[in-house]
């Protein structure tokens, strides 16, 4: 849109570097803490390891999910496409305050969670993945990301939505999460239901990862489990 200017003007161009447009459109970021790692023994004797996602992992990552988004079952494709986009996001910095955990079975990347804080009170889950069935991998990255919002950051709430039946069913059905009404409460993944845990929501569910998988976390990880997961790398092959 263009208006004649309604006084004399000295320049008729003000010229902007894009380092000071880039500080309007990337959200200032808060200091969140970090994931303190975690490692859980599945049902079937393997360890899963949970970090941080790293920014250098990225390119491997989006490979990956490339993949990923073709599967045209259980939803992995709708959920691979979202979440490609996150991933992008969090790398662009086009998300606000995204984190990101990967869960690792001898360096490979079996598993993600991510989520980001909305606000100080409400944080929000975006996706749980798992990349080798049956193990329960994707119960135990919900539980992590569940337990880095509501015991780390100590969000007041934690929203979430299910776009499958096998996400409903590990952590809307599991967790027993209630709704907020609808349509008045939106999850931003397309305007879905919000389903929610609270602080007194979370006491009553933080023996899930017992229940559900068979173990707790531990947050102390030996020495020989951080080496056998030294070496990030995507599965050789997209079986699921
Ligand atoms: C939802 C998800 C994270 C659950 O993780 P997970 O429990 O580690 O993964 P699985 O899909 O292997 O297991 C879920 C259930 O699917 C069923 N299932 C999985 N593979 C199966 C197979 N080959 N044959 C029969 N049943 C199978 C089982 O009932 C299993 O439950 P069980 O643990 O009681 O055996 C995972 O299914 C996933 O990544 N799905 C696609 C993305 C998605 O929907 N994410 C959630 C968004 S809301």
């Amino acid at each position: 849109m263009k208006l004649t200017p309604p006084v004399e003007v000295s320049n008729n161009q003000i010229v902007f570097d894009v380092s000071e447009i880039e500080p309007i459109l990337q959200a200032p970021q808060m200091k969140l803490p970090h994931w303190p790692e975690a490692m859980i023994p599945l049902k079937d004797g393997r360890i899963l390891f949970i970090r941080e996602a790293k920014l250098e992992e990225v390119p491997e990552m989006l490979l990956y999910m490339e993949k990923v988004m073709k599967v045209q079952k259980d939803f992995f494709d709708i959920v691979g496409v979202r979440v490609y986009a996150e991933i992008l996001g969090w790398a662009r910095k086009r998300l606000k305050d995204p984190f990101t955990l990967v869960g690792l079975i001898d360096g490979e990347w079996v598993g993600l969670a991510n989520g980001r804080v909305m606000t100080e009170e409400i944080s929000l889950s975006l996706h749980t993945m798992a990349f080798t069935r049956r193990g329960r991998v994707g119960w135990a990255m919900y539980y992590a990301k569940t337990y880095y919002a509501m015991e780390i950051l100590k969000a007041k709430e934690w929203w979430s939505t299910f776009e499958s039946y096998n996400g409903w069913r590990m952590a809307g059905i599991e967790m027993a999460q209630p709704t907020k009404p609808w349509p008045q409460f939106q999850h931003e993944l397309g305007g879905a239901r919000v389903y929610y845990l609270d602080q007194p929501l979370w006491e009553n569910v933080k023996d899930y990862a017992f229940q559900m998988i068979g173990s707790n976390f531990n947050f102390e990880i030996p020495d020989e489990v951080r080496k056998a997961n030294e070496t990030f790398h995507i599965p050789a092959k997209v079986d699921l």
